[in-house]
């Protein structure tokens, strides 16, 4: 795959500052399995060569070449110097001493991983020498200026028939059940920033309609929605963790109501007291749900059959 690396900014907003990236790999921990499974459903499978757009930390990318196994490729692919050090310095303690991609783990499949190997671009300008059987991506739709435009381009390096499958969250649900004071000014905080931040909602409930622009007939789609109590390891520290990442919009704006933001009070604190809170209420937090859309690239015209007079 030969890179052309453009010198256009990068579309990711929240940046790649070392409290995002332990946001992504908390958040990949959560989700891994989601994706994991959602891209086998797709038909990612065995031998395939496969691009993953907007790679970040490579956790996709990871996923991707435990799927595909000894004999395929993957390469991950992002704009973010920062995210691809960290993406390269984890392939090489996932290599050491293992295949090519090194044992994966998320996916189930507990087997030899396919060859890993990262790029740096501006998606969607990038060259490759041979078309992919598979394009992949997860949270990188949603940031494009034009994401039907960056879909129809990227479709053009997919072999006729090859795999196109993209995950974006749907931010709609987030509640927590029963309702507690404080986690719903939190997550109202989440939705208001991320909303200012010119997104809406997430782009999952949009991706079929996406897909559909671009010209992509979809072939299946799939949603989870990962839900847990204080005891679970990962829901509530991403919850938090995500708040912490976004508060410095939210406080810089002024967003949301004032009720809300006396109540969260101080962020370095508001982990404890969320707990505590949750606890007390026996109550539950419903995180986005993973949206998946998949599709297959169109086959070219059979040529037409001659008629012989
Ligand atoms: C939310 S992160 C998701 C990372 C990874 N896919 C995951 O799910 O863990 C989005 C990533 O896409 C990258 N990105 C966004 N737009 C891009 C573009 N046009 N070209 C290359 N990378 C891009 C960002 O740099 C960022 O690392």
């Amino acid at each position: 795959m030969k890179p052309y690396v453009s010198d256009r900014a990068p579309a990711y907003t929240l940046g790649h500052a070392p409290e995002e990236m332990d946001r992504l790999l908390l958040q990949a921990r959560l989700y891994g399995p989601v994706t994991a499974q959602a891209l086998r459903q797709a038909g990612l499978g065995p031998g395939m060569r496969v691009l993953d757009a907007g790679c970040g930390a490579g956790d996709v990318t990871f996923i991707a070449a435990e799927a595909i196994g000894p004999g395929g490729s993957v390469t991950g692919v992002d704009a973010g110097p920062e995210a691809l050090d960290l993406a390269r310095a984890r392939l090489r303690d996932r290599t050491r001493g293992s295949g090519p991609g090194g044992a994966v783990g998320v996916g189930g499949g507990g087997g030899e991983a396919g060859a890993v190997d990262f790029l740096r671009a501006t998606l969607p300008d990038v060259v490759l020498d041979a078309p992919v059987d598979a394009l992949i991506g997860r949270l990188v739709l949603g940031h494009q200026d034009d994401p039907v435009a960056f879909l129809r381009r990227l479709t053009g390096l997919v072999r006729p028939g090859g795999l196109i499958a993209f995950q974006e969250f749907d931010n709609h649900g987030l509640r927590a059940v029963p309702e507690t004071p404080l986690a719903g000014a939190v997550l109202r905080g989440i939705t208001g920033a991320l909303c200012a931040g010119g997104k809406d909602r997430g782009a999952g409930a949009r991706l079929y309609s996406l897909f559909r622009q671009a010209g992509l007939v979809p072939a299946g789609i799939s949603a989870t929605t990962p839900m847990g109590g204080v005891e679970d390891p990962l829901v509530l520290p991403l919850a938090v963790h995500t708040y912490r990442t976004l508060c410095p919009r939210v406080s810089a704006t002024g967003l949301g109501p004032d009720a809300d933001r006396e109540a969260i009070g101080d962020p370095a604190t508001v982990g404890d007291r969320m707990r505590a809170e949750l606890d007390a209420a026996g109550a539950v937090l419903i995180m986005p749900t993973a949206v998946t859309v998949w599709a297959t690239t169109p086959a070219p015209p059979s040529e037409a059959p001659v008629n012989i007079p």
